[in-house]
C-alpha cells in the first residue's frame, strides 16, 4: 500500500472551492480538516482515475463531450496519475477529498475540458465506484496470498501425513491424529474463508456510476458502456440504492474478522506448541525475536501478533455495521466513514496472510517429541473400547472396562499398551494377544480409516482433493 502524503492546508475563499457558488463565507478552517478525507482516501487515486476515464468515455460514446474534450481530459489524466505515483502531487486539503483533488487539478492542466468531465456524475456515485473497485482488487490480493499460505498448508501436511501426535479435546490427550490431519483441519477454514472472499467479490462487482447524487441523470447516459469499460459484472439496479449502499464494505470485514479468527487460532496453537513445555515444533529465528533482558529467549512474535491484531478487525466490523445502521437513504456524509476502518481490515488481512504464507512452510515438527506425547494420557482407550464392542459386549460396558483399566494405568504410572495381557484380562477375560494391534498409536490412526479420518492414507487423499478444491474455489468471472 502506498504511504499517503500529508495534504497542505489552507483557507481558501468559497470561489476556490468546486461548489464554491452558492456560499459567502469560506469555511472554517478547522471545519475544513475536520471534514476532508484526502489524508485518507488518496490510497484510490488509481480507482479514481479508471472511473473518470470510462465516465468519459461514455459521455463521448452518447455525444455529450466531443472526441477533443476526451483526448484532453485523457492525457491530462496521465499527468496527473504519474505525478501522483511519483510523489509529486500536492494533495490539499481545501480540496477536501480525492475526487476534487483530482479534478481540479486536471483543470489546472487542461482547462475547459477538465470542468466538462464531472457533467452527469457526482462524487456520491463517484466514491462508491472507487471504492467497489478497490475491494474488488483487495479481494483479489488476499484471495492470492490466501491461496499461496493454503499451498503451504498442503506442503506441510504431505510432509508430516503419517506423523503421529496427541489429538485433543479440552486442550486434554484425547485420541492420536497425525500431524498432517491436524493441518488440513487448517486448510478447510481457510478455504472457507476464499469461498467467503470470492462470494463478496462477486456481489460487489456492480458499477454505481450512473447513480449521480441519488435520482440519476438527465443526460443520455449509457451505463453499460462504463460497466463494460470498468469491468464490473452487472449495474447496481436502483440509485437510491447504489450511492447509499455499503455492504460489500461490511461483508469484506466480515470476511476478514473470520479469517483472521482463524489466525489467531492456529497462532494459539502454535505459540503453545513452540513453548518448552510442548516443544512439538520449531519456528525458525527470522518469525521470532529475542528478549532484551532474557538471554535465552526466542519469542513466537509473529503468531503472538497475529493472534493480538483480530481485535482490530472485529472492531472494524463494528465500526462499519454501527455506521450504517442510522442511515436514511440516500448519501450522508456518514459514509466518509467507511474507509479508514475498511483500508485497515484490508491491510490487516493482507499483512497476517503474508506473513503466515511466508512462515508456514518453514515450520519443523519435533516428530519424536509429539510422538512420545500422543503416548501420554491413555489416548487410546477408545481403541480398547471400540476393540471390545467388536468382541461383542456393548459400548457401554466397554467404556466401564477401560475406565477400570485406565483407572489401574493412573496408579501403576503404566500405558495400557504396556499392561501385560495377564493384567488386561483382569478387566475383561475377552481380551486376547490382538489387543496390542489397536493399542499402538499406528494401530489407533491407521484405524480411522474414512474420508474425514487421521489415518495417514486419508490424510494423502486429503491433500489431494485438497489442491483440486483451492485451485476452483476461487473463481473470477471473465
Ligand atoms: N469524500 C466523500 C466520501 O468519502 C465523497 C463523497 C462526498 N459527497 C458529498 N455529497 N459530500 O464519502
Amino acid at each position: 500500500m502506498n504511504t499517503p502524503k500529508k495534504p497542505t492546508a489552507s483557507t481558501s475563499t468559497p470561489a476556490e472551492k468546486l461548489w464554491g457558488g452558492r456560499f459567502d463565507e469560506s469555511t472554517d478552517a478547522f471545519v475544513e480538516e475536520f471534514t476532508a478525507s484526502v489524508s485518507f482516501d488518496q490510497r484510490l487515486y488509481r480507482q479514481d482515475i479508471a472511473g473518470s476515464r470510462a465516465h468519459a468515455t461514455m459521455l463521448h460514446s452518447v455525444g455529450v463531450l466531443s472526441a477533443e474534450d476526451i483526448s484532453q481530459i485523457n492525457s491530462g489524466l496521465d499527468q496527473v496519475e504519474a505525478d501522483i505515483a511519483a510523489g509529486k502531487f500536492e494533495w490539499s486539503v481545501s480540496r477536501e477529498d480525492v475526487h476534487m483533488n483530482i479534478e481540479a487539478a486536471l483543470t489546472e492542466i487542461i482547462g475547459d475540458a477538465g470542468k466538462r468531465l464531472h457533467t452527469g456524475r457526482s462524487r456520491n456515485d463517484q466514491v462508491a465506484t472507487d471504492i467497489r473497485l478497490y475491494m474488488r482488487d483487495a479481494c483479489d490480493e488476499a484471495a492470492s496470498e490466501a491461496t499461496r499460505l493454503m499451498e503451504g498448508l498442503l506442503q506441510l501436511a504431505d510432509k508430516y501425513h503419517d506423523t503421529i501426535m496427541p489429538g485433543f479435546t479440552h486442550l486434554q490427550t484425547a485420541q492420536p491424529v497425525t500431524f498432517g490431519h491436524h493441518l488440513m483441519a487448517w486448510f478447510e477454514m481457510l478455504l472457507r474463508d476464499l469461498d467467503r472472499l470470492g462470494d463478496t467479490r462477486r456481489r460487489l462487482n456492480k458499477l454505481p456510476l450512473g447513480a449521480a447524487a441519488l435520482a440519476g441523470t438527465s443526460y443520455p447516459i449509457d451505463r453499460n458502456i462504463t460497466r463494460e469499460l470498468l469491468g464490473f459484472d452487472g449495474v447496481c439496479e436502483n440509485s437510491l440504492d447504489a450511492v447509499s449502499d455499503r455492504d460489500f464494505a461490511i461483508e469484506f470485514c466480515s470476511v476478514a474478522a473470520t479469517c483472521l479468527m482463524h489466525l489467531s487460532r492456529m497462532s494459539e496453537e502454535l505459540v503453545l506448541w513452540t513453548s518448552s513445555q510442548f516443544n512439538f515444533i520449531e519456528l525458525p529465528d527470522r518469525f521470532c525475536t529475542g528478549s532484551s533482558i532474557m538471554p535465552q529467549k526466542k519469542n513466537p512474535d509473529v503468531p503472538e501478533l497475529v493472534r493480538g491484531k483480530s481485535g482490530r478487525t472485529y472492531g472494524n466490523l463494528m465500526s462499519l455495521l454501527t455506521l450504517m445502521k442510522g442511515q436514511p437513504l440516500a448519501y450522508n456524509k456518514d459514509n466518509q466513514e467507511d474507509k479508514e476502518p475498511l483500508f485497515d481490515s484490508v491491510d490487516t488481512l493482507l499483512g497476517c496472510l503474508r506473513a503466515f504464507a511466508d512462515m508456514i512452510p518453514a515450520i519443523t515438527a519435533n516428530e519424536a517429541v509429539m510422538r512420545e506425547a500422543a503416548k501420554q494420557g491413555f489416548s487410546t482407550a477408545t481403541d480398547l473400547a471400540d476393540y471390545l464392542v467388536r468382541k461383542g459386549l456393548p459400548f457401554r460396558d466397554a467404556h466401564e472396562v477401560v475406565g477400570f483399566a485406565v483407572r489401574h494405568g493412573v496408579e501403576n504410572n503404566t500405558d495400557l499398551g504396556d499392561m501385560s495381557i495377564n493384567i488386561l484380562k483382569q478387566f475383561s477375560d475377552i481380551i486376547e494377544e490382538d489387543v496390542f494391534a489397536v493399542l499402538t498409536l499406528e494401530g489407533s490412526v491407521n484405524s480411522r480409516a474414512h474420508i474425514g479420518g487421521t489415518a495417514p492414507d486419508q490424510v494423502k487423499a486429503a491433500i489431494e482433493r485438497g489442491r483440486k478444491r483451492l485451485s476452483t474455489t476461487y473463481q473470477i468471472s471473465a
